[in-house]
């Protein structure tokens, strides 16, 4: 049976552990917390989270002269594209040029259908050469996984190599699916919840990401 623990064990899964992200996870899980709160917390995880997500970035040696000699430095190797799923994924792209300014950033339109949880793709506007560097997809929450494996599939289709998927919530179902679809993405999550309930939604989970974050709740 998929749970937490097995999948969290999977090589390509990592779950990111920190004080800071648990903190603010806290506070995204409350549904007390205001929209502005919401929405600025999410940002925030995001930007926290890409460090360890970009870890084992390529870099490329440059000669660099700083005010009293010449030394060697090194830059990314390539370009990044970060690529939000529709509407909640802006939310964490935001957080993610905020440290990355270099990205570019690609966008998706998904939306799931309520009643058969398939996702639909509604807009689909990326950088032409996304195989030339690393592509990371963000979307705060992995129910099903139906989103998250049709997104993979356009960016493999679009042409994407190393491709990432960063997000907020989990639940092992989703996980499962996303790592069976596709055979080289790594999935990074500040937490791996404990199952989906019968609507698909993610338990203990934060609710609809998308609407919190844009007040539509
Ligand atoms: C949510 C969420 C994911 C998807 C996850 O989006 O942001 O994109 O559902 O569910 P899945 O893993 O079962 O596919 P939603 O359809 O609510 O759209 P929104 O972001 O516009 O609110």
């Amino acid at each position: 049976m998929v749970g937490p623990m097995s999948v969290a064990a999977h090589p390509r899964v990592v779950v990111h552990d920190h004080p800071l992200l648990h903190h603010k996870l806290a506070a995204l899980r409350d549904p007390h917390t205001s929209t502005p709160a919401f929405r600025a917390l999410l940002g925030e995880v995001a930007s926290l989270m890409v460090w360890s997500a970009t870890v084992d970035l390529p870099t490329r040696e440059v000669a660099v002269t700083t005010p009293l000699e010449r030394t060697t430095g090194r830059v990314l190797d390539g370009p990044i594209t970060v690529v939000p799923v529709l509407r909640a994924g802006l939310g964490m792209s935001e957080g993610v040029i905020r440290v990355l300014r270099e990205a570019r950033v690609g966008h998706l339109g998904m939306a799931r259908d309520e009643t058969t949880l398939e996702p639909i793709t509604y807009l689909e506007r990326l950088p032409p050469d996304l195989h030339a560097g690393p592509v990371l997809l963000v979307d705060p929450m992995l129910a099903t996984g139906g989103s998250a494996v049709a997104a993979a599939q356009v960016l493999r289709r679009a042409g994407a190599r190393d491709l990432r998927f960063m997000g907020l919530v989990g639940a092992p179902e989703g996980v499962q699916h996303l790592l069976d679809s596709d055979p080289e993405i790594t999935i990074h999550l500040a937490a791996l919840d404990r199952q989906l309930d019968e609507r698909g939604f993610i338990l203990p989970g934060l609710g609809d990401a998308g609407d919190r974050t844009f007040g539509t709740v």
